[in-house]
């Protein structure tokens, strides 16, 4: 698939029919995070691929399972009403989304900085370029029919990923991602439109 044409399918996938991913595509999906760029040339991110399903279970335990169109209905900070309705279709699924993958994969970064309390930009350097990566995965999966979701952990969700998986303690997971063949009719939100004359400029803002 060209590269035009993933980005344009690139949806966030939410529902997954039961296919299995073979291991070598698995592969070459999330190889292609090694050809991101990286602030400091080292790429020493991580990935964990799951395809076990107890496995990814546990991995993503503490994922809350209870959230409801209701808990997005209680988010005071939500007045768009196309942002509403994509979250009240998300917020229901983020357990869902990914148990019922045919894959959970987890990123995981080297913590070189404080990035919780940054002194300046460059101290997210390490966290911009794992997204980088992530993006990469992304795009794969969708050029090969595939779809992916991405949950940032909350709360407790990493260290419980952490306990169940045994990675070491100065690495930080910045999202779990479930990849699977999108079922049918699986529900894609509304995208925003963007007016790209008002928001691309030329020479002057
Ligand atoms: C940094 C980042 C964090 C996100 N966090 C979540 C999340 O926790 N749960 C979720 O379901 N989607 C999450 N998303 C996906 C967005 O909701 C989604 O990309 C957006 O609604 C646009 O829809 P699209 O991906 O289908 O184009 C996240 C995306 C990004 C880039």
């Amino acid at each position: 698939m060209e590269l035009y044409e993933a980005m344009n399918l690139r949806r966030s996938i939410r529902d997954f029919s039961d296919e299995v991913i073979p291991k070598e595509t698995l592969k070459r999906i999330v190889a292609s995070a090694y050809t991101a760029p990286a602030n400091d040339h080292f790429r020493d991110w991580h990935y964990i691929v799951i395809t076990d399903r107890e496995l990814m279970k546990a991995a993503v335990n503490g994922v809350p399972k209870d959230l409801t169109e209701k808990t997005v209905d209680d988010m005071a900070f939500i007045s768009d009403p196309v942002q509403k309705d994509s979250y009240r279709i998300a917020v229901p699924k983020q357990y869902r989304m990914l148990i019922d993958a045919a894959a959970v994969i987890i990123p995981l970064m080297k913590k070189k900085t404080d990035i919780l309390n940054p002194e300046n930009l460059s101290d997210l350097n390490c966290y911009a370029s794992i997204w980088c990566s992530i993006e990469n995965v992304w795009l794969s999966a969708t050029s090969e029919g595939y779809g992916c979701n991405v949950r940032i952990p909350w709360g407790d969700e990493e260290k419980i990923a952490r306990n169940v998986l045994g990675f070491p303690e100065d690495y930080l997971i910045p999202c779990f991602i479930g990849i699977g063949r999108p079922a049918e009719g699986a529900v894609k939100t509304k995208q925003l439109a963007v007016d790209l004359d008002k928001m691309i400029h030329w020479q002057m803002f």
